[in-house]
């Protein structure tokens, strides 16, 4: 970006009130869906909440989104942090919730609550988000009572995808949907204030959203969910390796980068691009009084 002469695009919004693990609750009392989508940068997060979003999720997507990798389970805590924080700049009203990379908080309770804490004093985030039930109900219960809120997930945890066999959905064998409903049970009784349900039946997911009195924020999960979460690449059309069926595509945007990259190219290797409005220029008193302090440099010369 060219620091001359910045023209701002901004427009002034009334400030929207800052979101929290309260307006979440009293947004499933209310049955009113509660929205939530994933950014990784500035300019996303603060498009995302401009949009008046409840909840922006710094996902370890991030890992296969943007960072290009297979799954998500080479993402740091660094690589995290980073991210995050570019997100806290850009957003003012959501609530900002740190996914938790892989290791981060299945080594020891302890590690899970420092690198808990290190989202909330690094990275201003609000909230952080872990993937497990039963087997997490420790590291849930002493994070909460570190004053941090949590976000369960259950169903595909992507950060077990060996474990799964792959990118598969879950609990749709009886004994499979017990386990989920009293993982679920067993997360709100640790503390968790809210739970993911992905790629889980829907009318499992409605009956554990009915059985519990936190909120459930589905992806691919049905509409049976307290609220929706998405992956802001997959929504946009950005992320072009696949798109889970559970997707809605609003916008195409890989394609329109192309174009554009390809446009640009073609008007600089025909020179269209820079034209006179894109150009910065000084005055023929300047630029004489340059060619006097200068003469090898007066017209007619190479420069
Ligand atoms: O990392 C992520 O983006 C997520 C969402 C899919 C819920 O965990």
């Amino acid at each position: 970006m060219s620091t001359v002469s910045p023209v701002s695009n901004s427009t002034s919004q009334p400030a929207r009130k800052k979101v929290t693990t309260l307006t979440f609750r009293q947004k499933k009392e209310h049955g009113a869906p509660i929205t939530m989508l994933t950014a990784y940068d500035y300019p996303t997060a603060m498009a995302i909440d401009k949009a008046g979003i409840d909840s922006i999720l710094v996902g370890d997507s991030l890992g296969m989104v943007v960072l290009g990798y297979e799954n998500t389970l080479p993402v740091t805590m660094e690589d995290m942090l980073h991210h995050a924080r570019a997100v806290s700049r850009g957003a003012k009203s959501a609530m900002l919730i740190g996914d938790m990379p892989f290791m981060s908080y299945q080594i020891s309770v302890e590690e899970a609550v420092r690198n808990a804490g290190r989202f909330i004093q690094e990275a201003f985030m609000d909230a952080i988000k872990l993937e497990g039930g039963r087997e997490r109900a420790d590291a849930v219960r002493a994070i909460t009572s570190a004053g941090i809120p949590v976000m369960g997930h259950l169903g595909l945890t992507p950060q077990s995808v060996h474990q799964m066999g792959g990118f598969r959905a879950q609990g749709k064998t009886a004994i499979a949907a017990k386990r989920l409903l009293e993982d679920a049970q067993i997360l709100e009784e640790a503390g968790a204030f809210s739970i993911v349900l992905e790629s889980v039946p829907a009318r499992l997911a409605q009956m554990i959203s009915k059985k519990i009195s936190i909120p459930t924020i589905g992806i691919g999960a049905g509409a049976g969910c307290d609220g929706q979460v998405l992956v802001t690449h997959d929504l946009l059309g950005l992320f072009e390796r696949f798109t889970p069926k559970f997707v809605k595509k609003y916008a195409n945007f890989h394609s329109e980068m192309s174009k554009a990259f390809t446009e640009y190219i073609d008007d600089v290797e025909t020179k269209r691009f820079p034209a006179q409005e894109h150009t910065v220029e000084m005055t023929d008193e300047e630029w004489s009084t340059f060619e006097r302090l200068n003469p090898s440099t007066s017209s007619g010369q190479a420069v």
